[in-house]
């Protein structure tokens, strides 16, 4: 192994972002963003109010070539500086992911380089790590328009799926809901926007799996609860602000109650007194009902609440690098044959004796 830290680039196409960054860490052994671009496709999904795959596809592989371009340049360094190029195998859409791992692959062969094949969970599950030290064991609550999950990060490698949603990501409400009303997309800005000018208790709608003894979601029958509770409306702007609030207090509370449910499960993973790490990322962690509900839990359950920079928390490929990276040192490379997986749990075991996985608009949720 050379004594020089490794060069990273990583790629990551799995959803609706096409994005690619160069990655070291310095000698401290702290990650260094060298560059991190992201090309957002709101543009081409807007007029469906969702994203659809086949778009999503076609979008990336437009993109990918001058997403890649630009974050070496923006690096300041040359191709040649490039160790290995870590790519997002899955789970994900899987047009989408084939554009990127296949851009990897050409990438490898051309640059004679290694090629890392990377979990996108995985980089999730890391990307706490990029910009400020967070030690293992914490917990993970990653709620995103693809994903709605709990892990047990206890090490590299070394995640425990402690819940997920059974059908719907929390994000593919919040977007169902802004659609239902005509609000625009994606729709957790705009729900959360109205929301403030509604009433939270006006309109009675389900907390699903509360009080179960798991920490899975579902998050199906909420969104369908809103679209009839807006058909049953006068469809006034009164009405929609009442049905925003509404839906985004239940999903707090869901998200809360859930979360409540982990942190029993996860200090079964620790031996540490406390107070205990509470990680949440994904797009639907730029809410402030929902960081203030858990922040709340937190300091009721001591935990402390680490939420990573928007930039890291919505997909990346800092984050992908970053896993790369970690496994570049352990020396896991992957074929140039490996295939794309549009479903990857991050925690074999517990997927099998648990098939709690969603299918939704978005794809696999795990
Ligand atoms: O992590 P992310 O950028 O990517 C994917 O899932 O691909 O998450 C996007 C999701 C969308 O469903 C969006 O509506 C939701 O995050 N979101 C929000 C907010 N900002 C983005 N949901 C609730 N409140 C927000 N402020
Ligand atoms: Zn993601």
């Amino acid at each position: 192994m050379q004594d020089k830290p490794p060069i990273i680039l990583g790629i990551e196409s799995s959803c609706d972002e096409t994005a690619a960054s160069l990655l070291t860490k310095d000698a401290e052994g702290r990650p260094v963003v060298l560059s991190s671009i992201i090309a957002s496709q709101d543009d081409e999904h807007r007029p469906y109010g969702g994203v659809v795959p086949e778009i999503a596809a076609r979008a990336h592989v437009k993109k990918i070539d001058n997403v890649i371009e630009q974050a070496v340049s923006a690096s300041g360094l040359d191709y040649d500086a490039i160790d290995a190029i870590a790519a997002t195998s899955g789970p994900g859409l899987i047009g989408g992911v084939i554009s990127g791992l296949l851009s990897a692959k050409g990438l490898a062969l051309a640059l004679n380089k290694p090629l890392i094949s990377v979990n996108h969970l995985e980089g999730h599950a890391l990307s706490p790590r990029l910009s400020a030290p967070c030690s293992f064991p914490y917990l993970l609550l990653l709620v995103s328009g693809g994903h709605t999950q709990l892990l047990a990060v206890k090490g590299l490698g070394d995640y425990v799926r402690l819940g997920s949603t059974v059908d719907d990501a929390a994000g593919e409400a919040f977007d169902k809901t802004a659609r239902v009303m005509d609000l625009g997309f994606p729709g957790g800005p705009a729900v959360e926007k109205l929301a403030t000018q509604g009433d939270p208790d006006a309109i009675k709608l389900p907390r699903p799996y509360r009080g179960k003894d798991h920490a899975n979601f579902s998050f199906a029958g909420l969104k369908t609860a809103v679209a009839r509770a807006f058909e049953a409306s006068d469809g006034s702007a009164r009405a929609k602000a009442d049905i925003a609030a509404s839906f985004q207090k239940a999903v707090c509370d869901v998200l809360s109650e859930r979360t409540g449910r982990a942190m029993d499960m996860f200090l079964k993973h620790t031996d540490e007194s406390g107070p205990h790490r509470f990680v949440v990322a994904g797009g639907v962690a730029a809410n402030k009902s929902i960081r203030t509900t858990l922040e709340a839990l937190c300091s009721n359950r001591n935990f402390t609440l680490t939420a990573p920079p928007l930039k890291y928390c919505t997909d990346n490929a800092a984050m992908i690098a970053l896993a790369g990276y970690e496994h570049y040192i352990k020396g896991n490379f992957a074929e140039l044959d490996v295939a794309a997986r549009p479903r990857w749990p991050l925690d074999g075991n517990a997927a099998s004796a648990n098939p709690a996985s969603g299918y939704g608009k978005k794809g696999p949720k795990s």
